[in-house]
């Protein structure tokens, strides 16, 4: 079965437009990695904030292993299964990415036992050693900053990453190593990956394509 679905999604934030997704159906699985396309405005974030459980559609549902994810517990939903990864980061500048990573360990309310050490796991496994853990976000490159809102989208573990341009502001060696570590979460921990890009190349290294302008255009 299908990790996350969409079924006949619809999106319309002003009744008197045409709606931003339209009759959307598509579904992902586990262990691989899709990228959502499309020009912009063609509803990829959007998307991925129905996906998330952040907005609501009006009308079609969003299937989490087979359920209604406006029919569960949103909230244990939104702070345990799905990890985001906003273009911005979201990061809080004045703690250290240490202390970024705790906190969204503390909100999801699973008991962590050894909170900074599994942390500190978290950021190697993105490539942050202890010493820039322990640095304020803001004295941290982008491409490190990127690295550590993937860490903390990861670090209570949920099955689902989603990731909203997370290489577009970054030069080609990090955005490979992004690319890279967002294919070995899927291929090795069994996550299911979605990223928004703008990027051909981000794009080809996913198992999946979705384009949203055919995706929509098709079902009008
Ligand atoms: N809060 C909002 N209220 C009204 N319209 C909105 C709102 N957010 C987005 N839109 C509109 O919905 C459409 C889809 O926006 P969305 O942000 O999902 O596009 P996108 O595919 O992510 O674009 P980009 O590639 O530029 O990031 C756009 O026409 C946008 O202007
Ligand atoms: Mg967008």
């Amino acid at each position: 079965m299908a990790v996350l679905e969409t079924k006949n999604l619809c999106y319309t934030y002003d009744k008197k437009r045409k709606p931003v997704l339209n009759n959307v159906s598509i579904s992902f699985d586990e262990g691989k990695t899709y990228a959502i396309m499309g020009k912009s405005g063609t509803g990829k974030t959007t998307l991925l904030s129905l996906l998330s459980g952040l907005e609501v559609p009006t009308s079609g549902e969003i299937l989490y292993h087979g359920k209604n994810i406006n029919k569960i517990d949103k909230y244990k939903f939104r702070s345990q299964n799905i990890g985001v990864i906003f273009q911005s980061f979201n990061l809080l500048p004045q703690l250290t990415a240490l202390e970024n990573v705790i906190l969204s360990m503390d909100v999801s309310g699973l008991k962590i036992k050894d909170k900074k050490g599994e942390a500190l796991k978290m950021l190697s496994k993105v490539d942050i050693n202890e010493e820039k853990a322990n640095r304020k976000i803001l004295k941290l490159s982008g491409g490190e900053q990127q690295r550590v809102a993937i860490a903390r989208a990861l670090c209570y573990n949920p099955d689902i990453i989603l990731a909203d341009e997370p290489t577009g502001n970054l030069d080609e060696e990090n955005q490979n190593e992004v690319v890279n570590i967002l294919k070995s979460l899927a291929r090795d921990d069994g996550k299911c990956v979605i990223i928004v890009t703008h990027s051909q190349s981000v794009g080809n290294a996913c198992d999946e394509i979705f384009d949203l302008s055919s995706l929509n255009k098709k079902t009008e």
